[in-house]
């Protein structure tokens, strides 16, 4: 069955690789995801947003999920992602999920601290694995000025002060990756990074990976990433292949059919960032 990310997440530290965890939807997204983990040994984390827990159904999904274990000798896990919703994290924990993100970096610190520290307490009586965000990711392009640009970047100070008290599993930080893609080429604050990893223990998450450069992602591996966010570069290739097949088979109307194109693509690109994570022959 479904693992939590303690492990895989310790082992990639260890040995210097990042997990990817790809944001999945429905039957066939988990299906690309786990095929292309097994036919590479990959670990492989599934990420769902709540959205997307709630539109496929929070027991479809988790059963999903299990049976993809049974079915692959690799470690698989099934990682609620950007849950802003205490109650509705527990509730994923109660039905059997054993990662989870509570996201409460919109809240000032002392409060982000207070929501992340319940869900801990409650996760960790379940064997369940947290990750939180400090700092804050966004899709500023703006000319913000450096204060303002700094305030949204992880303070690598106050992240010791935010893990050591919180007592997470894992830190997602806020070192210039948006989500989505970028109008303007993303900068990333790697001395930053370095920084956050020399003085914390924990695994650290990249969100937002769609858009970055490989080198810049391989750079922050080296420097301490070990879970490595990406959907929108997932998305697009699977719904354009979809559009694509359409074109030029208007009358189609049966989804094995015009889904297939969209599984293939998505394959490619999960192929691609397995490896670009290093993740591959790990499991
Ligand atoms: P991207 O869509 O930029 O890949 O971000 C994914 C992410 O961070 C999911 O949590
Ligand atoms: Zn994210
Ligand atoms: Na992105």
């Amino acid at each position: 069955s479904i693992v939590s990310t303690k492990e895989m997440l310790l082992d990639a530290k260890k040995r210097k690789y990042a997990v990817p965890a790809f944001n999945i939807h429905n039957l066939e997204t988990v299906q690309v995801v786990v095929e292309a983990a097994a036919e590479l040994y990959s670990p492989i984390i599934l990420a769902a947003t709540p959205s997307t827990v709630k539109y496929a159904g929070p027991d479809y999904l988790l059963a999903i999920a299990n049976v993809a274990t049974a079915r692959y000798n690799i470690p698989i896990a099934l990682h609620l992602d950007h849950s802003e919703d205490i109650d509705y994290i527990k509730q994923c924990i109660d039905l059997g999920y054993k990662s989870v993100m509570i996201d409460a970096s919109h809240d000032p610190f002392e409060e982000n601290i207070r929501k992340v520290s319940e869900v801990v307490d409650y996760a960790h009586r379940f064997g369940v694995t947290v990750e939180a965000e400090l700092g804050r990711l966004g899709g500023q392009e703006d000319d913000l000025v450096v204060d303002e640009k700094n305030s949204i970047f992880t303070d690598p100070e106050k992240a010791v002060e935010f893990v050591e008290i919180t007592n997470i599993d894992s830190l997602a930080v806020a070192i210039g990756t948006a989500h989505g893609l970028y109008k303007d080429k993303p900068k990333l604050d790697f001395d930053r990074l370095e920084r956050i990893n020399q003085l914390i223990d924990i695994p650290l998450v990249l969100h937002g990976a769609s858009g970055i450069p490989d080198k810049d992602v391989r750079r922050s591996i080296e420097l301490g990433i070990t879970k490595v966010n990406i959907a929108t570069e997932l998305k697009i290739p699977f719904s354009n292949a979809v559009k694509q097949f359409f074109n030029e088979h208007p009358e189609e109307s049966d989804p094995r059919k015009y889904l297939t194109p969209g599984k293939d693509a998505m394959k490619k690109v999960t192929i691609e960032k397995i490896k670009l994570c290093g993740s591959d022959g790990k499991a």
